[in-house]
This record gives C-alpha cells, structure tokens and sequence, in this order.
C-alpha cells in the first residue's frame, strides 16, 4: 500500500463526475487500499477517489471511533437506493477543504448499494455518522462539495482563499 497526495480546492477535478469502473480488479483494488491507507493517514472517516486524483466511482469509509476495532469499508459503484425522512445535522469536514467545516442537514438514514473488494454486490442501510459519510462521498462522486451547501458569497470566500494559500508568495 502507499499513501496518495489528496487533491484541494480549487482544483477543478474535484468538480468531475466520476465514472463506474467496469469490475473490480487488481488495479482496483490496490486504488481502494492506497486510498484506505491515505484516510487513515490523513486521519478522516472517508475519502472518493476523486480527492486522489482518480475519476473513478470508488469510496472508502471507517467511522470507528479510536477505541473501537478498525471497521474500514471500501465500495465500488456506490448507489444510494433509499434515503429516510428524518434528518441529521452534522458539521462536516473535507480532506480536500481543511479547515472548513459546514453544517449541514442531510437524511439520517440511507441505504446504499455496491460492490465490495472482493467484487460482491452488496445492500448496507446505515445510520448516524456512517450515513452523513456516504452522502458526503457520493457528493464528491458528483463534484459536489461541502461548501455548495453555504451562500454563494461565503463560498466565493472560501475558494478565493484557497486560490491565494496556493499563489506562490512573491517578494
Ligand atoms: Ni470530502
């Protein structure tokens, strides 16, 4: 396994639809562990591969708390097939956005379809914060970010300070 650069705002990757992949095979594979790998590291609950550069319909998620057992999952062609109706709200970060974090409203359960490392097609309902997760990583399947959810104007801010972190400083 290796850890992977993760993309920031503004890069317009991150605005990308991302596509299926056709199966999952050994280059796959070694995407999910690389990106399972880089989450870990980073530290974060999930991560699409988008974040790595990669327009490919793939997440990866853990919201295991540090004292309980590692609990990684890693979905190919994720498809959420059922939302609830009652709502959380959770202030949500993004790897590719540090230091931002947003509150935002999103159904409290869902039901997710995909296929797994191994290539089965699987059905997981989840609640809590492994809900918010998956919602946030198929977002980014879209090129949806966290920051679609703010006004207008405090998401302009926020990506015109980005692009000045980014401007090599001049002297
Ligand atoms: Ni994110």
């Amino acid at each position: 396994m290796s850890k992977l650069e993760i993309v920031k705002v503004p890069d317009p990757i991150l605005r990308e639809t991302s596509a299926p992949v056709d199966s999952v095979d050994a280059d796959v594979r070694r995407l999910m562990d690389d990106m399972l790998e880089t989450m870990y590291d980073a530290p974060g609950v999930g991560l699409a591969a988008i974040q790595v550069g990669v327009p490919r319909r793939v997440i990866v998620l853990d919201v295991a708390t540090d004292e309980e057992e590692p609990q990684p999952l890693l979905m190919a062609n994720p498809e959420i097939v059922q939302l609830g109706e009652t709502l959380r709200t959770h202030e949500e970060g993004c790897l590719s956005i540090p230091g931002v974090n947003v509150e935002i409203e999103r159904p409290a359960e869902v039901t997710v379809r995909y296929v797994d490392r191994d290539g089965a097609a699987r059905e997981l309902a989840a609640d809590g914060l492994l809900a918010t997760a998956i919602q946030h990583e198929v977002d980014h399947l879209d090129g949806k970010l966290i920051i679609d959810f703010l006004s207008r104007l405090k998401r302009d801010m926020i990506i015109r300070r980005f692009k000045k972190q980014q401007r090599p400083a001049s002297v």
